[in-house]
Order: C-alpha cells, then structure tokens, then sequence
C-alpha cells in the first residue's frame, strides 16, 4: 500500500486547524502523501497507513469533534499508527503543561483501546475579542480556566514543523 497519511483536526477558532495545516505541509515536504481534513468530515480510513489527529482543550477536555472521530474509527484506529496532538496552555508555565497533559491522559482513557504512536501538546491561541458565546461569558467567570485571560499565541512553530518531521520518518 501506498503510504498516504490522514492529518484529522478538530478546531473551533483555527488555531488547530492552522497547527494541522503546518504538520500535513511538512509532512508533504518529507515525501509523503497527506490528506488533511476536519475529523466530522472523515467517513473512511480505508485508504490511510497512519493518522495525525490533532484537538484543542476546550474546559479540561478535547474537543469532541476529535473524540467522536476516536468512537467512530475504532476498528480501523487499532490497526494504524496514530499521532495525537492537543492545543490547550496558553503560558509556558510547566505546571499548566503539566496540567494539561493529566486532563488528556483522563480523556484518553475512556478510549483504552487507543494506543497513539505519539501524545504531543502544543500551546494554543487565544483571543477574547474574537469567542462567540458561551465561550464570550466564560472570560467574566471567576471559576472557568480562561477568566480574565489576555490575548496569547504560545505555539511554537519551530517546534511544530519539527514533531512532524519526525512523524515522517517514523510513518
Ligand atoms: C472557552 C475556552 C476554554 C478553554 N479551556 C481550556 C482548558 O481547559 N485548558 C487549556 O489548556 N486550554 C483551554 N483553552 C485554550 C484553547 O485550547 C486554545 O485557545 C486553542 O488554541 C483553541 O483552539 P482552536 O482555535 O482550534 O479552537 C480554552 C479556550 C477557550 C476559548
């Protein structure tokens, strides 16, 4: 078979999708042949040797675009190698990574067939001018993880372009 690669996101504002956009260009840069789609419009893996999928962290969770995708392709998931990526940590403060990680790892295991080849995370955007609602009224609850959270962009593309050049050689 001929190796062609699935990059699936899910991606409410576009940060995901523009983290996907960069690792399916890379990963073409590297000689492979790469779809990239938004996971809900995926129907098949048929044609697929490996999948990147990629979601951001909406309320300690991922996004359930990308957790539909997982309960969807369960039969042909557990015969592929899968990338999973996660956006989430808008500072570079190890303790919110750290955080983060704990709160996929959670997810992850109500998929305990699930055994991704690799679980990166990447820091994420984020805009407050820009969330529609509920998202606009979290921003004024003392309670949600984004009050009073200014404008950020902690994705580090360097090290973007980077994983995905090593998923290439690993796929
Ligand atoms: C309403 C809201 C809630 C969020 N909750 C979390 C969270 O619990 N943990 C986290 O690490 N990041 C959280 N984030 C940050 C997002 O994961 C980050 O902004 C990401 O880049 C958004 O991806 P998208 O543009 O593809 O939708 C939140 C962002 C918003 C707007």
């Amino acid at each position: 078979m001929q190796t062609r690669i699935l990059v699936a996101y899910a991606s409410k504002y576009g940060s995901t999708k523009e983290v996907a956009e960069s690792i399916a260009d890379t990963l073409h840069e590297n000689g492979l042949a790469v779809d990239l789609k938004p996971g809900r419009e995926v129907r098949s893996l048929e044609n697929y040797s490996a999948v990147v999928l990629g979601a951001p962290i909406y309320i300690l969770h991922f996004h359930k675009d990308a957790q539909g995708f997982l309960s969807r392709h369960h039969e042909a998931l557990t015969k592929l190698p899968v990338a999973f990526f996660a956006l989430g940590p808008l500072s570079n403060e190890a303790e919110e990574w750290k955080e983060v990680r704990v709160q996929i790892d959670k997810d992850l295991a109500k998929f305990p067939w699930f055994r991704p080849v690799e679980i990166k995370i990447f820091g994420g955007k984020f805009d407050p001018k820009n969330l529609r609602f509920p998202d606009n009224l979290l921003i004024r609850l003392p309670a949600s993880p984004i009050h009073d959270m200014p404008a950020s962009d902690t994705r580090d593309w360097t090290e973007i372009r980077s994983w995905a050049s090593s998923l290439a050689a690993l796929f």
